[in-house]
């Protein structure tokens, strides 16, 4: 197969050395500014552009599908907040890199969520591998997750972090919903409770985890911080939830950095757990995405060929 990828950083480099692996062709890489042309004539595109370029990575994305290119895409901003435009163009996507890096929790919740379906997630590796390491201080952990390549390096301040890693999470969240037509929204529609250093103070006693929990009925709970929002039939709560307050949340919580989701229907409980981030699991992730959406490709070829 011939790729291209737009976006050479971590996640560019990771998707580069797994398709040489594979002994795909690399006909182009993109960076910013640069010309695009050449990306056309590949069989699929990888688009791994930071999260804030949404708008970027909508007019990327649609000018390779009308080319009849499909993109493989992990950045969120996109179908976060340009859903309605790239709704007709699902088809000639991947995008289960999106939420959950290589948890592949987009496509476990498409096979297996019914309108009954009730759901706990943890989508933050960062702030769930920060809670998880807490006992050893609040700023030791938050320097191990920037050591480990969690967080970014640069602010050693918790509440910084802990408050920009809770956008991550609206944008995952968002995503979601459009996906699995819960109701469609923007990052906007959310209003976001940050917390001060009062109550990370709080929370670095370690009893809590940002926790999204996707239902049918608003219940009275204590949350600090994140946001909460109604779509279609659902009741969105996010925020920092005390792990002893219900039974599911003990145990939906991961390890580490991991992502987890557990679905609730009825006395039937299903659990979901894996790496939230990472080159490793994300570009492999964007890879199986890439082998179904080019089957096509191999079906047309004479046997013998790959
Ligand atoms: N890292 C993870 O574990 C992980 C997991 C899941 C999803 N993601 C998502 O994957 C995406 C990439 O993450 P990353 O960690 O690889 O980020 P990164 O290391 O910052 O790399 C992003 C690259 O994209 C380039 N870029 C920015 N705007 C561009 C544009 N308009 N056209 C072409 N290239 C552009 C940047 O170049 P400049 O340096 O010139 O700006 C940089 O080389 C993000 O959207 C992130 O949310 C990451």
């Amino acid at each position: 197969m011939n790729i291209s990828i737009i976006g050479y950083g971590q996640i560019g480099k990771e998707l580069h050395r797994q398709a040489e692996q594979k002994d795909w062709t690399i006909d182009c890489i993109v960076q910013r500014h640069c010309d695009d042309s050449q990306a056309y004539k590949s069989d699929a595109c990888f688009l791994s552009i930071p999260s804030n370029q949404g708008t970027a990575a909508k007019e990327y994305i649609i000018s390779f599908a009308r080319k009849q290119v499909p993109v493989i895409t992990c950045e969120k901003g996109a179908l976060a907040d340009h859903y309605e435009e790239l709704e007709p163009w699902l088809g000639m996507m991947g995008y289960s890199a999106t939420v959950g890096g290589g948890t592949g929790i987009i496509p476990y919740l498409q096979h297996m969520m019914t309108p009954k379906t009730q759901i706990h997630a943890v989508l933050n590796g960062t702030m769930n591998f920060i809670f998880d390491n807490v006992s050893t201080g609040l700023g030791a952990a938050v320097r191990k997750a920037q050591e480990k390549g969690y967080a970014e390096p640069g602010s050693t301040n918790a509440v910084d972090i802990i408050n920009g890693e809770m956008g991550d999470v609206a944008r995952k969240v968002t995503i979601l919903c459009n996906v699995l037509k819960l109701g469609m929204v923007t990052t906007g529609d959310f209003t976001m409770n940050t917390v001060d250093d009062r109550q990370m103070h709080h929370l670095a006693k370690g009893n809590h985890r940002f926790i999204v929990s996707i239902t049918h009925k608003r219940e009275a709970e204590d949350v600090i911080g994140g946001f909460r929002h109604d779509v279609g039939n659902y009741v969105i709560s996010a925020g920092f939830k005390e792990i002893s307050a219900k039974p599911e949340y003990q145990s939906l919580i991961p390890n580490g950095a991991n992502n987890a989701i557990l679905l609730k229907e009825g006395d039937a409980v299903y659990r979901l757990e894996g790496p939230g981030a990472g080159p490793g699991p994300t570009a492999s992730t964007m890879i199986k995405d890439a082998l179904r959406l080019t089957q096509h490709i191999y079906t047309k070829k004479p046997l013998g060929k790959p």
